[in-house]
C-alpha cells in the first residue's frame, strides 16, 4: 500500500478533477451559497497521526453529523432508557419522514433520521433551559475535538428554526404520543442548535477518535465510553447513518459513517482511523456525492473495510 498521505492527495486532486459534484442543500440560504467545488478530507490514526488534504481546515455546517455527538451525551445522562423513546432500526425512509410514526406510536426508528434526533434533543434539556443543554454539548464536542474554536452558527440556527416546518410537525406529532417531555419548541432549539455546529474535517475526525479506539480518545487516554456502547454507537451508523442510503454507503464503503446534509461524513475504522470528509453536494438521499466516492476510494486503496478479513482474525 503507498503512504496514506499519498493516498489522500491523490484522492483529493482526483476529487476536485470530478465534474459532477452533486447539488447543494438549498433550503436554507447559508447552506445554498456553499461552493460546490470545497472538498477536504482528514484523517487521524488510531497513533495519533493526521493527513489532511483539500480544504480540510474550512469549518463548515455539520448538521447530521451533530446527531452522533448528541447521542453519546444523551446516552451518558439516561443510558438504555433512552432506547424506550427511540428504536435501533434503519427506516428505509428519508430523514425527515413522518410516515412511520404514526403506526409506530410515535417512536422514531433510530436517533439519526429527524424525529429520533428531536427525541434525543428533548432527553438532553432534561429539566434545564435549551441555552443550558446548548451549551453542554458545545463544551462536549469542544471537548472530543480538543478544541475550542468549535463553533455554532447562529446564522444557520436560526434559518433552521424559520424554515423548519416538517421538523415542527414532527416534534409536535411526537408530542401528541407523550413522547417528548418538554414544549416542542425548546426540544427544537437544543435540535436546531446542534445541527447548527461549524466544524472543519481535522476537528471532526478528532472529535471521532474515542468511536474507533473503543471509547477512548487515544491522545489523552480520556474515556468518553465504554467499549460496548463505542461498538453499538458504530453500529448505528453502519445502519442508519445514510437514511434510506445506509444500504447503499456499507456496500460501497463498508465503514460506519454519519452524513449531513452540509455536505460533510464522519466515517470510522475501528481499531484504525478516524475519517472526515467534506465536499458540498448532495446525492438523491440527502447524502455527500463525492464524500462517499472519497471514502470508496478510500477503503479501496486502503483495505480498512469493516468487511475485509483482517491477519490473525
Ligand atoms: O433537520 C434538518 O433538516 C437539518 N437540520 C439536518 C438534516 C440533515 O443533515 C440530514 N442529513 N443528511
Amino acid at each position: 500500500m503507498p503512504e496514506l498521505s499519498q493516498i489522500v492527495a491523490d484522492i483529493a486532486a482526483e476529487i476536485r478533477a470530478t465534474t459532477d459534484r452533486g447539488t447543494v442543500a438549498d433550503y436554507i440560504e447559508p447552506l445554498a451559497r456553499i461552493d460546490p467545488a470545497c472538498f477536504g478530507i482528514a484523517i487521524t490514526t488510531a497513533d495519533g497521526t493526521e493527513h489532511v488534504a483539500g480544504d480540510a481546515d474550512a469549518p463548515f455546517s455539520i448538521q447530521s453529523i451533530s446527531k452522533v455527538f448528541a447521542l453519546t451525551l444523551a446516552l451518558g445522562a439516561v443510558g438504555d432508557q433512552l432506547w424506550k423513546r427511540v428504536g435501533r432500526e434503519p427506516s428505509g425512509s428519508a430523514f425527515n419522514s413522518i410516515v412511520q410514526l404514526e403506526t409506530e406510536h410515535g417512536i422514531p426508528r433510530n436517533p439519526f433520521i429527524n424525529a429520533g434526533a428531536i427525541v434525543v434533543s428533548d432527553i438532553l434539556l432534561g429539566r434545564s433551559a435549551p441555552g443550558e443543554a446548548i451549551g453542554e454539548l458545545l463544551r462536549f464536542v469542544r471537548g472530543l475535538a480538543g478544541d475550542e474554536a468549535i463553533f455554532i452558527d447562529e446564522a444557520v440556527a436560526r434559518a433552521e428554526q424559520d424554515t423548519g416546518f416538517r421538523n415542527i410537525a414532527l416534534a409536535n406529532y411526537m408530542r401528541a404520543f407523550g413522547n417528548l417531555v418538554n414544549s416542542p419548541e425548546c426540544a427544537l432549539g437544543v435540535y436546531f442548535h446542534h445541527c447548527a455546529l461549524a466544524m472543519s474535517c481535522r476537528q471532526l475526525a478528532r472529535a471521532g477518535r474515542f468511536l474507533m479506539n473503543g471509547g477512548v480518545i487515544p491522545e489523552t487516554g480520556h474515556s468518553i465510553v465504554s467499549p460496548q456502547r463505542a461498538r453499538r454507537i458504530n453500529a448505528l451508523m453502519l445502519t442508519c447513518g445514510h437514511y434510506d442510503g445506509s444500504g447503499e454507503f456499507a456496500y460501497r464503503v463498508g465503514l460506519p459513517g454519519k452524513s449531513g446534509v452540509g455536505g460533510g461524513i464522519l466515517a470510522v475504522a475501528p481499531g484504525i482511523a478516524s475519517i472526515a470528509v467534506w465536499s458540498p453536494g448532495l446525492n438523491e438521499r440527502g447524502n455527500s456525492q463525492l464524500g462517499v466516492l472519497a471514502l470508496e476510494r478510500l477503503v479501496a486503496r486502503t483495505g480498512w473495510s469493516i468487511f475485509e478479513p483482517r491477519e490473525g482474525g
